[in-house]
This record gives structure tokens, C-alpha cells and sequence, in this order.
């Protein structure tokens, strides 16, 4: 194998896609799947590349140093892409420790593990990290997040992520690790943990349940299809500049409240439900504590250096993404009564 690559948080949302991206493109490459399996883990979502002969699934905590050295060891890992991380705001607002641990403390471990495998030869082998658009803060009078925008977090989650991001950067600086970051908008697709808002409102609408809208709903967010990351995630790995920071992103602004509509009314026709009967589900709630206002990501660089774009324009992707929840009842089922915990020890015989 050419190269073997770490990828971490490979059984979340995001993960799960480049996974299956890189195994299925690179037969060439070993891929190593390293994930704690916590509530956002699931492996379920790696069905179509488990018995490929490529892959490799490690159960394993980033906050265990033990671990990460032994398994850079075992898999002889010459390559990381980072993803492993707490990723939802809401969370980090209830328990801001749990993501110091993982996405601080987590990532340093990583850090340290790369650089005491690579001793000697950082220069050959890349550390990728990947981010989010909310380590920059909340935008409120236009304009867009540049690669060169202040880092200015105002949640927990995005505390710590940029905590995260200037390790890195630091392990560049001081160590010269071969590193590179990006800072992607938010997601939306299969495979999304229905905490998140599409997800949760596809899920609510299919059962007629109240659609929880913090504060007025006016808040807007940038919208990128996950396969759309997913490639830009290999392209970047493939030919970004080491030292290089890349921002990702959809140029698709959305106010939520005008999500949550297209989403009742795209979900009516498709349910043969009268227009209008999702949108009375609609439930304004409390706001959320500290609740950015806006996000919007300038990804003019990774265009004109890399030549990334998106492939589909947001209607086919919320398409094939409400799409997507309605073929696969069973995986929401498994996700929203929990017994998607239980395929680790079907798949590997083990707790
Ligand atoms: P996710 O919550 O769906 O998945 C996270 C994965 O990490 C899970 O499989 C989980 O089991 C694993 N994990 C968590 N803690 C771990 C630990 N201590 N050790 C090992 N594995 C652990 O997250 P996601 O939405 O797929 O996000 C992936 C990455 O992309 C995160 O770093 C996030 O900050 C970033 N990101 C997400 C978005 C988005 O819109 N979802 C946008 C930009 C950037
Ligand atoms: O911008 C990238 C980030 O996008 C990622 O780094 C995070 O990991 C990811 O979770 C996401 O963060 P958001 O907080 O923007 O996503 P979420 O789906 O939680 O919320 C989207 C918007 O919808 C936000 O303004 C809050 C609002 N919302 C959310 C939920 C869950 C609601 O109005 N009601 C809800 O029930």
C-alpha cells in the first residue's frame, strides 16, 4: 500500500463519507478507521466498505495516548485526517468538558503521536485537520469568513475547536510538522445524526412532531452537501500546501426558518400531505444561550488554488437528502432507539 491513512471520526457524519470516499477511490491506500463509537459514532454508516480489503476499523479514544501510539505502530500510519471531535454546539453549552477533552485534549495526543511516529521525517508525512467555519464567530453586518479572518469563538464547541486549530498550527511552528487545516460550513446529508437541524426536522416531520425553531429562526447558516466535504477533504489532502489553511464552503446562505419551511413543504408532497401541514409543526423555542448569528464562508481560495467547487446546487442535495431519510427508515430507527450501539459487537464479536 502506497500510503496508510488515519482517518479519526471515521464513523460519524462527516467521517463516514470521506471513509468511504478514500477506500472506494484509492484501492491503493490502506485506510485505518479510528473511532471511539460515542453516541455520534456509527458504524452502520460504513456498511458498503467493511469487508473491503483496505480498511481497517480500530475502536480507540483519542484521549488514550497508549493507543495512538500503538496503533500508528501497528498500521505503520503515514498520514492523519482528523475528524474525530464533539461536534454539536447545544452539547458543549451543557457539558463544556467533555469537548476540552476530546477536541483539546484529544488532538494534542494525536499531535504528540504523529510527531514520535514520524521522528526524523515530518516532512513526509501530513497531518490534516479538519475544522469549522464557527471557529471565526458570528458575522452581523455582511461580509464573509476569509482564511484570514480573527479567530473570534463564542460557543464551548467552537472554543475548543479553535483550540484545536492553533495546536496544530503550533505543532507547524514549532516542531515543523507537515500540517494542513480547513474550515468548512455546515454540512447537511445522509448520514446526519438527527440531533443536528435537518436531520431532526425530516425526522420530526415523517412523525408529525413539533419542529423546535430557537428564538425567531432568522439566524443564517451556509449550507455545503456532505459529499461536496468530502471531496474538498481530498483534494486538499491531495494538493494543499503544507502551512496552508482552506476554507470550505457553498456560497448557500439560509436563514433556518426558511430551511425549516422548504423542508415541510418538500416533505408534504412527498408524503401526499395537504400543503401547509408540516409548517403548523413549526414551534418557536428559547433561543439558544450565545446563539451566532451568522456564518458565511469565503472559499475563493480552495476554487482558484485547488480547484474545488461544489457539485450540486442545494435543491438536488436537500433532494436526495429527504430522499435518503425516507429509504432508510431502519437507520433512523436504529440511531433514534439506540440499537445502532449494538452493531460494534455484532461486527466484531466484542463490547
Ligand atoms: P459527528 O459528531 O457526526 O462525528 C464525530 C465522530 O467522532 C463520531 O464517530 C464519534 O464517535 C467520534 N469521536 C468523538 N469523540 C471521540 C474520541 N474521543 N475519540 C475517538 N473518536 C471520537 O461529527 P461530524 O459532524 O461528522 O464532524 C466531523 C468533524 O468535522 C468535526 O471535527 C467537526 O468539528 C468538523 N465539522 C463539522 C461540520 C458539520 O456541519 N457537521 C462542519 C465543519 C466542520
Ligand atoms: O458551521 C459548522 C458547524 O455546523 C459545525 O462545526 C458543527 O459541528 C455543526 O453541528 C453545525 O453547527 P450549528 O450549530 O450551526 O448546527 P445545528 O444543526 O445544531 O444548528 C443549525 C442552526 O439551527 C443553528 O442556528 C441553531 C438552529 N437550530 C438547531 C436545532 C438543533 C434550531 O433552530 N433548532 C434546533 O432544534
Amino acid at each position: 500500500m502506497s500510503k496508510s491513512i488515519l482517518i479519526t471520526g471515521g464513523a460519524g457524519f462527516i467521517g463516514s463519507h470521506v471513509v468511504q470516499l478514500f477506500v472506494e477511490k484509492y484501492p491503493e491506500y490502506q485506510i485505518v478507521n479510528l473511532d471511539a463509537l460515542t453516541y455520534a459514532g456509527n458504524l452502520e454508516n460504513l456498511k458498503s466498505v467493511e469487508g473491503a480489503a483496505n480498511y481497517i476499523f480500530e475502536k480507540a479514544d483519542i484521549q488514550d495516548a497508549d493507543a495512538l501510539d500503538s496503533i500508528f505502530a501497528k498500521h505503520n500510519i503515514t498520514d492523519v485526517i482528523h475528524l474525530a471531535a464533539e461536534s454539536h454546539v447545544d452539547r458543549s453549552i451543557s457539558d463544556p468538558m467533555a469537548f476540552v477533552k476530546t477536541n483539546v485534549f484529544g488532538t494534542v495526543n494525536l499531535l504528540n503521536s504523529a510527531k514520535k511516529a514520524w521522528a526524523g521525517e515530518l516532512e513526509n508525512h501530513l497531518f490534516y485537520h479538519v475544522s469549522t467555519d464557527e471557529v471565526y464567530g458570528s458575522l452581523h453586518d455582511g461580509g464573509f469568513f476569509l482564511e484570514t479572518t480573527p479567530y473570534d469563538p463564542q460557543s464551548p464547541y467552537s472554543a475548543s475547536k479553535a483550540a484545536s486549530d492553533h495546536f496544530v498550527r503550533a505543532y507547524a511552528n514549532t516542531y515543523k510538522m507537515k500540517t494542513v487545516v480547513s474550515n468548512c460550513s455546515n454540512n447537511y446529508g445522509p448520514n446526519h445524526f438527527p440531533e443536528k437541524l435537518i436531520p431532526l426536522c425530516i425526522n420530526n416531520i415523517k412523525n408529525s412532531k413539533p419542529l423546535p425553531v430557537y428564538g425567531k429562526g432568522e439566524n443564517v447558516r451556509d449550507w455545503l452537501f456532505v459529499k461536496d466535504h468530502a471531496r474538498a477533504i481530498d483534494t486538499v489532502f491531495h494538493k494543499g500546501k503544507a502551512g496552508e489553511t482552506y476554507n470550505i464552503g457553498g456560497f448557500n446562505e439560509w436563514k433556518n426558518i426558511d430551511i425549516v419551511k422548504l423542508l415541510c413543504k418538500k416533505m408534504d408532497e412527498k408524503l401526499g400531505r395537504e400543503p401547509g401541514t408540516s409548517e403548523k409543526l413549526i414551534t418557536y423555542v428559547t433561543d439558544r444561550a450565545g446563539h451566532d448569528l451568522r456564518y458565511a464562508i469565503d472559499a475563493t481560495k480552495i476554487q482558484k488554488e485547488l480547484g474545488w467547487e461544489p457539485s450540486l446546487q442545494f435543491d438536488e442535495g436537500i433532494e436526495i437528502t429527504i430522499d435518503w431519510y425516507l429509504a432508510n427508515e431502519e437507520w433512523l430507527d436504529h440511531v433514534t432507539s439506540g440499537s445502532y450501539q449494538e452493531y460494534y459487537s455484532e461486527l466484531y464479536g466484542k463490547g
